[in-house]
């Protein structure tokens, strides 16, 4: 972990620090968002019909994400940059595997996964390091695999910092993170706005996208 970048290292101590208080939050969230349940029972129809491998929830936090698609039948496992949040989700969830590590650089093999949730947690890259955490997202899913991102929207805005309460987060236009996701080679399946519950300040991005095929000949070095 020592040769991560400065603002993931900032982005994992500032998880590692908050870990029990946010863990309380996140966890009857789903409960609460009947919306958002149903955002994570398509993605898992859409990984399910297309049973092409493992489904991973890239930023996992405290593992209650995860837990939620192992309960949709799925053969899921969480990866977060924070150890204390993969010790929290390994103690609360025995029966899962929870990985330390960030998911721009996942040691993964190509086409490995059939599936993967980014749920809250590429809202903290700097926008110009989107680029290429979708095209590991594409390097590691096989073809035919399904991408859900949730993150807060902009609503009419730019991509724009805000002071989210653990580190800097960034909030995006829905369309401009659709077409990033097409330039590294997903197509869009659909998308779900949610206005902003009570507690909740913004309104909620959902993205669900499908891992194309690879043009013959591209390499993934
Ligand atoms: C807002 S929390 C969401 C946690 C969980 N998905 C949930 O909704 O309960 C964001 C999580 O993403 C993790 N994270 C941020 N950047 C990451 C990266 N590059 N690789 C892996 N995890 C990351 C943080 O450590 C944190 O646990």
């Amino acid at each position: 972990m020592n040769e991560l970048p400065a603002y993931l290292r900032a982005t994992g101590e500032a998880y590692d620090s908050v870990v029990a208080a946010y863990a309380d939050l996140a966890r009857d969230h789903l409960d609460g968002h009947p919306l958002d349940r149903s955002v994570l029972t398509a993605f898992a129809d859409h990984a399910r019909a297309a049973a092409t491998g493992p489904v991973a929830e890239l930023g996992c936090g405290p593992g209650y994400v995860t837990a939620h698609l192992r309960g949709l039948g799925l053969d899921a496992f969480g990866v977060d940059l924070s150890p204390a949040m993969v010790d929290f989700a390994r103690a609360a969830h025995p029966h899962l595997r929870f990985d330390v590590g960030s998911m721009d650089a996942l040691g993964l093999a190509d086409g490995e996964l059939g599936g993967i949730v980014s749920w809250y947690s590429v809202i903290h890259a700097p926008p110009r390091e989107l680029p290429s955490y979708l095209a590991e997202f594409r390097r590691v899913l096989a073809p035919g695999s399904p991408l859900l991102l949730a993150f807060f929207e902009s609503e009419g805005g730019p991509v724009a910092a805000f002071d989210h309460k653990v580190t800097t987060a960034y909030r995006w236009p829905i369309d401009e993170l659709a077409r990033l996701a097409r330039e590294a080679g997903f197509t869009e399946v659909g998308r779900m706005l949610r206005e902003p519950g009570a507690q909740e300040r913004f309104r909620r991005g959902h993205l669900l996208m499908r891992a194309e095929p690879r043009p013959p000949g591209e390499t993934t070095d």
